[in-house]
């Protein structure tokens, strides 16, 4: 019998798994959206399966280097999510998160997703500190990155080329004591959301439209590898943040 993915993680809506060659041609029609394509991509050409199937490879010969497939907990793709570790600087983490065109604005999903991956990252391994890369222009996103504790370290003068303009692009980072700091503060919070979740699944049911799937986790499953490292980013496969 197929047990399906195995998750690493889990928030309130959304699931962890590592991207899957699978998830492709769907995050490649994602990536002909021009929001995608400006906030996340950085460029308004687009970035095609193939880049990103290199980009899988890399992954597998790289242990500080991640691609996250995130998903709904009906099985949809959500988004996509990656981290790499600097190339001189072992112990600071670079993540880039974007949600698929598809998903509603303003509810929520953008923050549940990157603090899902930022949060994976930091139990995962021994980051010391993550930075994020954001366009001057992606409010949302530079509010969000505030509202999960980041600050802003820098901004790279018209850094980025789009058609003709050239846009700042804000260096935002969170230190492991201020994650730490913070998920002290917000562990209360988390029990009791999770305690709601799980009373309210106990009379959700198990199929249909948005119906929730048993999850297997990795704490669940026999594979010893506690983070499959596949998917691998690149300037080219997404950088916009
Ligand atoms: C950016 C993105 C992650 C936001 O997702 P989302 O689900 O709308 O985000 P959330 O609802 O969790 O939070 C958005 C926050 O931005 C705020 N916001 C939105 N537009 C804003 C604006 N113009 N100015 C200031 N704040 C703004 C919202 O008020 C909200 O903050 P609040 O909850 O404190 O009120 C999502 O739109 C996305 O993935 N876009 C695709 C490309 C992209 O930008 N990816 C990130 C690359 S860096």
């Amino acid at each position: 019998m197929h047990a399906g993915p195995t998750y690493v993680a889990a928030s309130e809506r959304l699931l962890l798994r590592p991207l899957a060659r699978a998830d492709l041609p769907e995050i490649e029609r994602w990536f002909e959206d021009a929001r995608i394509r400006r906030f996340y991509l950085l460029t308004e050409q687009g970035v095609d399966a193939s880049t990103l199937e290199r980009a899988i490879e890399w992954s597998s010969s790289d242990p500080d280097v991640a691609a996250w497939a995130i998903e709904e907990r009906d099985g949809s793709l959500a988004g996509l999510g990656n981290w790499r570790a600097d190339p001189l600087f072992r112990d600071i983490y670079e993540i880039e998160v974007t949600l698929g065109p598809h998903m509603p604005a303003g509810r929520g999903y953008g923050t549940e997703a990157h603090a899902l991956v930022l949060d994976h990252l930091m139990r995962s391994r021994p980051a010391a500190k993550v930075v994020g890369r954001a366009l001057a222009d992606n409010f949302a996103v530079i509010a969000l990155a505030r509202r999960l504790g980041f600050v802003e370290e820098g901004r790279l003068r018209r850094h980025v080329r789009i058609g003709e303009e050239r846009i700042d692009l804000v260096v935002m980072g969170i230190l492991r004591e201020e994650w730490e700091r913070r998920r002290a503060f917000d562990a209360p919070r988390a029990v009791a959301v999770s305690a709601a979740a799980a009373v309210s699944d106990a009379h959700r049911p198990r199929g249909g439209e948005n119906g929730r799937r048993a999850v297997r986790m990795v704490s669940d499953a026999v594979a010893s590898e506690p983070t499959a490292r596949t998917g691998c980013p690149s300037r080219d496969t997404g950088g916009g943040r």
